[in-house]
């Protein structure tokens, strides 16, 4: 089956998800190894419960931002992942990262792409007062939530909602969907043309 690396960087809620269908020989893929830019988060924590190895790569640790990043890229190249996913992993990568990874990292965003990308997709959808909201799976390219859209679900903005609710109703949605696409493509396969992306070979 293939190899996951997951990123993380807080809850770690769509790390428990693909952990929970991992364990399915049928779902074709295994979580391998977590990566976090932040030690002691609940997502660690996750791994370590289910007996996956972790490393975390500190920002703060390292001369600058580049030798983060190949720091970064060997801690999850030690891991020889087929796909890399980004579940709540609130740094953007670099180019080190992109030339061993790139067409095989998954983010998974808490907003329908192209609109609201970046670190408050929530906030930023309730401010702009949308009706409809939801979540993106990308992979992942140079820019910020910019790469192509694997797949999109839909969740309505009540007129109630905070960026607390809407979030955890986002989530619920992103959990299903981040577990759905990353076993088809695990099983599947991923094609990237252009700005398009389809599950397949
Ligand atoms: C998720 O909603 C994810 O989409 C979002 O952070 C949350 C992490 O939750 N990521 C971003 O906003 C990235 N720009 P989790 O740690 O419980 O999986």
């Amino acid at each position: 089956s293939a190899r996951l690396v997951v990123l993380v960087s807080g809850a770690g809620s769509n790390l428990a998800a693909l952990l929970a269908a991992h364990d399915v020989p049928a779902y074709g893929a295994r979580v391998v190894g977590v990566v976090s830019d932040r030690p002691g988060i609940r997502g660690l924590e996750l791994a370590q419960d289910a007996g996956i190895p972790t490393a975390v790569v500190s920002l703060k640790e390292f001369p600058d931002r580049a030798a983060w990043d190949e720091a970064l890229t060997e801690a999850v190249a030690v891991f020889s992942p087929d796909y890399v996913v980004a579940a709540g992993f609130m740094k953007l990568v670099g180019a080190p990262f992109h030339a061993r990874f790139g067409g095989r990292m998954l983010n998974t965003h808490p907003a329908l792409l192209p609109s609201f990308p970046g670190a408050h997709g929530v906030r930023d959808a309730l401010a702009y007062g949308v009706k409809v909201s939801g979540c993106s799976v990308i992979v992942v390219d140079e820019g910020v939530d910019s790469g192509p859209i694997v797949a999109q679900v839909p969740v309505v903005v009540e007129d109630a909602d905070d960026e607390a609710s809407l979030h955890e109703r986002i989530k619920v949605a992103e959990r299903a969907l981040l577990v759905d696409v990353v076993g088809r493509v695990a099983r599947e396969g991923l094609v990237v043309e252009g700005r398009r992306a389809r599950i397949g070979r």
